[in-house]
């Protein structure tokens, strides 16, 4: 395997961080364990959806159990430290610290967050916390949810109390994880939790997102020490289906949604209001003062990057990661959801992300692939993921050697989970997850990572 990587670890630097990613409600269970309140995923898994007899989640699935993380973090904790990585990013579930959103404080939820960080570091792992990884507290959503401004100071509320409990240890916070993939996938088309279907309560939730940027980056810096504040986004770079003028805007218009108007609020450039008709309504939610209240002195912004999109000319923008539409039509490996593998892509975003001028650091916190795995015995012949990540750390490593100042890699996932709505049926891991048994089985491409990091 050495032989063909075309790399090794100390290209990327010494000052490189290597990790993993993961996200509470995918591996935790124990949804209802010690004093937790329900969250949104809690209630969309266990209710019915609007149309009878077809599911919310693909395979009926919930995360009630998922990879029991809750119970199993320790030895958890410990096989991404023998892999070799040094770093694990994982996120907090709101409702787990603050059961009804705002109020009462789980102490219970504080302590195993706070047990999962002393485990990290004693593991010689730095841990790196997402505040949101899309699992609001049921209660809040009973009050609008993102749809409601009020959010902005119950975000607050919930990440004073977590950088007040965890910021004498943690030193790298993601604010956000996605906020396009929540707002779009949960409030404009209602697939994903809480299974809103509106373009008002959508840009709405657009916007109090891009203020709750603001307001959580300055809740942590008020609370922690000498934290460094950044936060995820998924970015992509952006192909027109054809060379015509209406092919153009249609790129453009996707670009707009898909990727400026989640980075450019925060950097006092505006909603890209002009590239992308369907967009213009936000204008409504903005209040006198804002323009100034949203803008956010990132230290490191957080690129995750899966697939190119295509943009066809059609009514709604930029949705498109199926290879249907373009001249390359199916020139490209996809994975077991779909997506196109494209490398190129990454060092696009990540030259992209950098000609703003805005972000001191760039890192990737996630990347990853699922693919049809087989358990074999102990063995998991993942061939096709290994090389998604030797070609996109390939793309990495030319941004590097490029003076684009990326320096942190995470994989996604540390192990199979829950993938939302599509169930327990893709798996992204580099662990290998017998969800019967619970247990953990290194992939091949887990095994090359520790290769590579000289585990
Ligand atoms: C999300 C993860 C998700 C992964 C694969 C990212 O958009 O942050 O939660 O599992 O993509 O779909």
């Amino acid at each position: 395997m050495v032989a063909d990587r075309g790399f090794e670890r100390r290209d990327f630097g010494d000052g490189f961080t290597w990790g993993v990613a993961t996200a509470a409600y995918q591996i935790e269970g124990a949804w209802d364990a010690d004093g937790k309140g329900p969250s949104i995923w809690d209630h969309f898994t266990h209710s019915a959806g609007p149309i009878p007899g077809v599911p919310r989640v693909r395979d009926r699935s919930d995360g009630d159990v998922a990879c029991d993380f809750y119970h199993r973090h320790a030895q958890d904790v410990a096989l991404t430290s023998e892999l070799g990585f040094g770093a694990k990013r994982f996120s907090i579930s709101w409702p787990r610290v603050l059961p009804d959103g705002v109020g009462r404080v789980n102490q219970a939820g504080l302590d195993f967050y706070s047990r999962v960080v002393d485990e990290c570091l004693a593991a010689g792992l730095e841990p790196w916390v997402t505040l949101y990884h899309w699992d609001l507290p049921q209660r809040l959503q009973e009050r609008g949810g993102w749809a409601n401004r009020d959010v902005v100071g119950w975000f607050s509320e919930y990440v004073e109390t977590v950088a007040a409990h965890l910021g004498d240890r943690v030193r790298h916070w993601m604010v956000f994880n996605e906020p396009l993939s929540f707002c779009v996938l949960g409030y404009l088309l209602g697939v994903h939790a809480p299974g809103v279907r509106s373009r008002s309560k959508f840009l709405a939730a657009v916007h109090h997102t891009n203020l709750a940027q603001a307001a959580g980056a300055a809740a942590i810096r008020a609370r922690a020490q000498d934290p460094v504040v950044g936060t995820s986004q998924y970015l992509t770079s952006i192909l027109p289906t054809g060379t015509t003028r209406i092919h153009q805007r249609a790129a453009r218009s996707a670009d707009a949604f898909t990727n400026r108007m989640y980075l450019e609020p925060n950097l006092g450039l505006g909603y890209p209001v002009d590239d992308c008709g369907f967009v213009a309504p936000i204008e409504r939610h903005v209040r006198p003062g804002d323009d100034e209240a949203i803008v956010v002195d990132w230290d490191f912004l957080g690129v995750q990057y899966y697939t190119r999109l295509k943009a066809p000319p059609l009514p709604v923008p930029g949705l498109w990661t199926a290879p249907l539409f373009g001249r390359d039509f199916r020139r490209f490996e996809l994975t077991a959801t779909g997506w196109e593998v494209r490398p190129d892509g990454l060092y696009d975003v990540l030259e992209r992300c950098h000609s703003y001028g805005r972000f001191p650091r760039l890192v990737v916190t996630e990347n990853g692939a699922a693919f049809p795995d087989r358990l074999e015995g102990d063995r998991v012949r993942d061939a096709s993921r290994v090389e998604f990540y030797r070609a996109h750390l390939a793309q990495v490593l030319r941004a590097h050697r490029d003076g684009i100042p990326v320096d942190g890699y995470f994989a996604w996932s540390l192990m199979d989970n829950f993938e939302w709505a599509e169930g327990y049926g893709p798996r992204f891991g580099i662990v290998y997850v017998d969800y019967p048994t619970q247990r953990r089985v290194v992939k091949d491409s887990g095994r090359w990572f520790a290769e590579l990091l000289g585990a």
